[in-house]
């Protein structure tokens, strides 16, 4: 077991980055010049309180946990099991460095969220924050989250751009009715063709009635709403009946 000094903690630190979490080691700050403040302490403050402050008991999931910012933070909640992953193994070194720092019992593993049915487990809270836009199938990946890992919570955030209004949509339309489509409020998923952001794994951007539209979709209820792009849900049945997007295993070939 190492003894962390803050100049051994800045060492390692400097050299397992760039971080895109700014933990708070000790005193030594990961990120200090992150471009969003201080990330994601500062997006955690508006939504901390919309989850049990007590986890005793509970089992957690964090979906893209990068530097293990959240999945640390819910092991401090005292959650009994505690998994990040990540498809990214750099960011699950910084991950498995803070935690040995902060001295928490958590696990990171490897794992793109596609394959998160081969867990077999589900999981009392999951997090699905920052992820589905840099998804090229952001509904699968919400659909197999749904089949395989929620138990009941999913606390869910994505980045979001255009109008913030969410229209009243009405379960059908007529054929030729086509008006709604152009209502601001209506669920807008954008495609990114190229870059956004200088950032190429960024592939669509919900506006917000589409985040809160594909939740509902995927069968999650919406519970709280404490900021525009975070959205705390229930899992319940899927809306669209037995036959979704993932289709239950016919046995293979031949079956
Ligand atoms: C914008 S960061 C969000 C990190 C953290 N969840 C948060 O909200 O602060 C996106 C993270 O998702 C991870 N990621 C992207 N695609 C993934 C995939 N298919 N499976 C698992 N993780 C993925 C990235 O490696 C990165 O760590």
């Amino acid at each position: 077991m190492t003894a962390w000094t803050q100049d051994t903690i800045r060492e390692r630190a400097a050299s397992l980055g760039p971080w895109f979490h700014n933990l708070n080691l000790r005193g030594v700050h990961t990120a200090p010049d992150h471009f969003l403040g201080d990330f994601p302490a500062v997006k955690w403050r508006s939504f901390a309180d919309d989850i049990p402050h007590d986890l005793t008991g509970r089992s957690v999931l964090d979906i893209g946990c990068n530097g293990g910012f959240y999945t640390m933070e819910m092991k401090r909640r005292g959650a009994d099991r505690v998994l990040g992953i990540d498809f990214d193994d750099d960011y699950l070194a910084q991950a498995r460095f803070a935690a040995e720092v902060e001295g928490l019992d958590v696990e990171f593993r490897r794992m793109s969220v596609y394959d998160v049915g081969a867990l077999g487990e589900k999981f009392d809270v999951v997090f699905f924050i920052g992820v589905l836009y840099h998804l090229r199938h952001p509904l699968l990946a919400l659909d197999l989250v749904h089949e395989h890992v929620t138990r009941d919570l999913l606390v869910f955030q994505s980045m979001q751009r255009g109008a913030n209004a969410m229209a009243a949509v009405k379960p059908d339309y007529a054929f030729w009715e086509q008006d709604h489509f152009d209502d601001p409020g209506y669920p807008k998923l954008h495609f990114i063709e190229h870059e956004y952001a200088h950032d190429n794994t960024n592939w669509w951007a919900p506006n917000r009635a589409c985040s809160a539209a594909m939740l509902r979709s995927a069968g999650y209820e919406i519970v709280s709403h404490p900021e525009e792009e975070i959205f705390i849900c229930r899992h319940v049945p899927r809306q669209a009946g037995e036959y979704g997007a993932v289709y239950p295993s016919q046995g293979g070939a031949g079956a």
